[in-house]
């Protein structure tokens, strides 16, 4: 049985991650930053017959992702596929030129940090081949124009789109591929209800990359399926 983590998956895409993956047969571990919720969401899964296993993770603190990577180790399995899922897109995001400091601090640590973090923190219980899959946003991408929403947001899937180049590189010798992938606009609590898509569609290409998707594939940017621009 193949093992994935997802982080942030007790709710909104990360849960439908985590669901997908599931039904496929995978062993989840689903992270998240409060205990009550991500138990929850286990007993959801499960009761879809899911082996779903709660694993306390705030992607912001790398205290709290050394602890979990510890609680993991414990269980002495290896990694098929890591899913970074968690983020935040914060209210009061709008001018980059005005905004207090921490709002760009805090996007960045959750966003662009703790990927990285996460990464690196169970890079020794990746097992070969594996997946890592970063859950970017068109709102990152450098070749279309500045949409003028969330711009601290923005800077944050920009700067998760070089890690996961940079990593893609590092990280090819161990044969783990890494990309990352724009969901669409999705109908959960971060995208809102004039959302376009179904959670469930959101879902589909980062469960894609973590399954179906050739192991050649690294280093990309994808949205349906298909590589895009950065
Ligand atoms: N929805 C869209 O239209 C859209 C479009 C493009 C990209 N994306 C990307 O897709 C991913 C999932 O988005 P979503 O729409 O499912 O968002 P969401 O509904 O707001 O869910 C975000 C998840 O991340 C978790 N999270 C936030 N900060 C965390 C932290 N410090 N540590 C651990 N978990 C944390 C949340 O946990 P709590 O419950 O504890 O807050 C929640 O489980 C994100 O990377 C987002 O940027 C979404």
């Amino acid at each position: 049985m193949q093992t994935a983590l997802i982080t942030g998956a007790n709710r909104g895409l990360g849960f439908e991650i985590a669901r997908q993956l599931g039904l496929r047969g995978f062993q989840v571990f689903i992270s998240g930053r409060s205990a009550e919720p991500l138990e929850q969401a286990a007993s959801r899964l499960s009761q879809e017959g899911i082996q779903a296993i709660p694993l306390l993770m705030d992607v912001s603190r790398k205290d709290s992702i050394r602890e979990a990577a510890r609680q993991f180790s414990r269980r002495g399995l290896l990694l098929g596929v890591l899913i970074n899922n968690a983020a935040i897109l914060l209210k009061n995001d709008s001018r980059l030129s005005l905004d207090a400091d921490e709002i760009m601090e805090q996007t960045i640590t959750t966003n662009g940090y703790g990927p990285l973090w996460v990464s690196k923190a169970f890079l020794p219980y990746l097992d070969n081949p594996a997946r890592i899959v970063m859950l970017s946003s068109g709102g990152g991408s450098m070749t279309d124009p500045v949409g003028g929403w969330s711009p601290a947001y923005c800077v944050s899937k920009t700067l998760l789109n070089s890690i996961t180049r940079q990593l893609a590189y590092e990280l090819r010798g161990r044969n783990i591929a890494v990309n990352a992938v724009c969901p669409g606009w999705v109908r959960t609590d971060m995208g809102g209800r004039g959302a376009t898509r179904p959670v469930a569609k959101g879902a589909e290409t980062p469960v894609w990359l973590a399954s179906e998707a050739p192991q050649s594939l690294s280093g990309k940017f994808f949205r349906d399926k298909k590589a895009i621009e950065w």
